[in-house]
Parts: structure tokens; sequence; C-alpha cells
């Protein structure tokens, strides 16, 4: 039986990974670096929570991967445990790096010595493209990071490929454009924009406040995305891909697309941090820029090209912006109405 060990087991990613491969047979690990209950809601919703085999697993303790690792000697490991929120990076840049570069190593160096026939596989990002040279991006794209977080994954891109070509490890990074999904954290701007439209569409008047509007990223379904993971890990030889969308939206028309869904058009006026979005029937303000939400550095656009992936892996996103705005659109609205019973 294939086992898996996937760190970052309650995060988005690992919740949805998780269930993929238990629906493939696999027994799955699942570690994070605290076991609290309610931290597993993700894992609760799928309805996977139970067949998950729970672990303690920190990405800066050695020791505890190395002993994790030797006890259950999985088959493949998914490494998506990270520090994953580019802003927090710039006010924890070192904590930052001996998460998301650091601990990548550690689990290279536990898989070299205990067992260099285990898969890995890493969580690579399109933030490693930052302040991007051409467009879109692909495999062979340079790099220019613009984050503590950027810099970090991009060390850990390349001790994989390093790993790769030293030890013979079968190790890949998976190069992953935005995804999202009803599950995404607070913390990233989608779903700060699905749930807070979603609270104005039950009669919550506070406007929404954001950062830099005209941003744009290539947003993907994270479901379709965690397929591409696992593909990675099932071929021949080991490599790295990108995954994408191929297509690239600004913030604005996120927030835009977002009220429509509740029927609601924005209407734009100002500029800069005095920027607003007003109900365009009712005048109402829906939409206000606050400096509290730029960063030092930013990622101005976004634009991946996966043909790699669809032509070795067979791989290609099935949701398109629109169906993903209203997947979460949806689930935000019921979750709403869910706190309000609550209440
Ligand atoms: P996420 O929801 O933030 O999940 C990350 C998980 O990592 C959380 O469960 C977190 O646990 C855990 N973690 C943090 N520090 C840890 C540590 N020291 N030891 C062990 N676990 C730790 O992220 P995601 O969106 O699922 O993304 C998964 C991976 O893909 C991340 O590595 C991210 O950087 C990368 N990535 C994401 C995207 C995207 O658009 N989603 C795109 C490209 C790459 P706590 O709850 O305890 O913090
Ligand atoms: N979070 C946030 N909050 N972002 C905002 C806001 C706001 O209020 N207003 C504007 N933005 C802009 C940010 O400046 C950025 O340009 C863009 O929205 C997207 O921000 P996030 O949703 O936080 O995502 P990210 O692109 O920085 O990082 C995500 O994608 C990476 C892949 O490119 C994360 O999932 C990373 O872990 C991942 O590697």
């Amino acid at each position: 039986m294939k086992k898996a060990l996937i760190t970052g087991i309650n995060g988005q990613d690992g919740a949805y990974l998780a269930k993929h491969l238990i629906d493939q047979g696999y027994k799955v690990i699942g570690a994070d670096r605290r076991r609290v209950d309610s931290l597993s809601w993700r894992l609760k919703r799928l309805g996977v929570d139970d067949e998950v085999e729970h672990i303690y697993l920190d990405l800066l303790e050695f020791s505890n991967i190395f002993s994790v690792i030797r006890k259950h000697q999985p088959t493949e490991i998914y490494n998506l445990g990270a520090q994953s929120f580019v802003a927090a990076s710039f006010d924890q840049p070192i904590l930052t790096a001996d998460i998301d570069a650091i601990g990548p190593l550690r689990i290279l160096e536990a898989i070299r010595v205990i067992d260099p026939s285990i898969k890995f596989y890493q969580a690579s990002t399109s933030e490693m493209f930052g302040l991007v040279t051409s467009s879109p991006q692909s495999e062979e794209t340079a790099f220019y990071p613009r984050s503590p977080y950027g810099v970090a994954k991009l060390y850990a891109h390349w001790i994989v490929k390093n790993y790769r070509e030293s030890y013979g490890i079968y190790a890949c990074s998976g190069i992953l454009f935005n995804h999202e999904s009803p599950f995404r954290g607070l913390e990233f701007v989608t779903k700060k924009i699905t749930n807070h439209v979603a609270k104005m569409h039950l009669g919550n008047k506070t406007p929404l406040v954001l950062g830099n509007l005209d941003a744009k990223r290539d947003w993907g379904f994270a479901a379709d995305y965690i397929e591409g993971m696992h593909l990675m890990l099932q071929q021949e030889q080991a490599d790295d891909y990108v995954l994408a969308t191929g297509t690239s939206k600004s913030i604005r028309e996120f927030v835009e697309m977002s009220f429509n869904f509740i029927n609601k058009e924005v209407r734009w006026e100002g500029e800069g941090v005095n920027e607003k979005g007003f109900d365009a029937k009712t005048n109402e303000i829906l939409v206000e820029v606050s400096k509290e939400f730029f960063r030092p550095a930013e990622v101005h656009e976004l634009k991946g090209d996966y043909s790699k992936a669809q032509k070795e892996l067979g791989w290609q996103p099935k949701t398109d912006l629109k169906k993903l705005v209203g997947l979460m659109m949806e689930y935000d609205i019921e979750r709403q109405k869910e706190e309000v019973k609550l209440v």
C-alpha cells in the first residue's frame, strides 16, 4: 500500500490532497506542528479527518522530522507546510526562512540518510518569479523574488534540484500559481473579499478595505492543482512543473466578480489610497483602500504557462475564475448564515 506523509495537512492544499490520496487508496499520515482538533476543520468538511493518521511534525525540528520518517516509512512525502502568507514574511523573515527554506532541507537530509527511494514533493511557488522578466512564466523563466517568502521558497526550489542531481532522490518542485477555494485562509485576498462580500450580502454595511487593487494574479482552483502534485510523483523521472491557468486578472476584477455574484455593480472613483468602490445603483460605499495592506515590495503581475505539465503529466485546470468565485461566494454565504444562527 502506498503511504503518503503530508506536511501542512490542516492547510488548504493539505486537506484537498489528503482527500484525493485517500480516494486513490493511499494511507495518509497527516503532519502539522500542532494537534488541535479545531485545526482539522477542512479535513472534517471533506469527510476524511478520521481516515488520516495525525502526527506532530514541526519543520523547525530535525530530530522530529527524522524520527517521523524513520517510524512511518512513507513512500511519498508532500511538503506543503510553510509560513505561506507573503505579507507576514516581511514581519517574520527569519522564521519564514527557517520554515520555508531550511524545513525542506531537513526533510531531504532525513530522506537521504533513512531511505533515498522515498519520493518528495516540494511546494514551490510563482512568487519566486516576483518582478517578472517575461510573460507568461514557465519552468524556464528567470526568478526574481520580491519577498522574504519568495526568497526562502527559491532556496528550497534549488536545494530540491540539488538533491535530485547529487543523490538521485526522486524530488520534484511544483511551481504553483495562486490557487484558491472555499477553504482558503482568511488572510489571503480572494477569501478576504468573498467572505466580506458574503457578510455585506447578509446586511453588514462595513466597507471592504483592501490594499493594491491593481496587482494581477493567475488564480486557479486548489482541488485541480493537488491532482497535479500527485501526478508529478508518478512519472518515470523527477522534474519541476508549473501549474497555472494561463489567465491573469486584477484584484479589482476579482472584487467586481464577487459583487456581481450578489447582483451589485461596482463604480470606482478616486486614485491610490483615496480610491473607493461604490454600489452603482445606491451609491453605498462598498470598497475602500488602506496603506495598511500594501507590501514593501509588490509582485505586480503573474501569469503561468502550464504547457509542460499538460504535455508530460496530462494535467490541465478544470475550473475557470468565474466558477471559482461562485464556489467561494456560495460557500461563504452559507457559512455566514450558519454563524448568524449560532449567535
Ligand atoms: P496554508 O493553508 O497556509 O497551509 C500551510 C500549513 O503549513 C498550515 O497548516 C500551517 O500550520 C503549516 N505550517 C506552518 N508552519 C509550520 C511548521 N513550522 N511546521 C509544520 N507545519 C507548519 O497553505 P496552502 O495554501 O495550503 O499552501 C500549501 C503550500 O503551497 C505552502 O507551502 C505554500 O507556501 C505553497 N503554495 C501555495 C499556493 C497557493 O496559492 N495556495 C501557491 C504556491 C505555493 P498552522 O495552521 O499551524 O500555521
Ligand atoms: N492578502 C491581501 N490582503 N492581499 C491584498 C490585499 C489585502 O487586503 N489588498 C491587495 N492585495 C494584493 C497583494 O498585495 C497581492 O498583490 C495580491 O493581493 C495577492 O495577495 P495574497 O492573496 O495574499 O496572495 P499572494 O499572491 O501574495 O501569495 C499567495 O500566492 C502565492 C503564489 O503566487 C500565497 O498563497 C503564497 O503562499 C503563494 O506562494
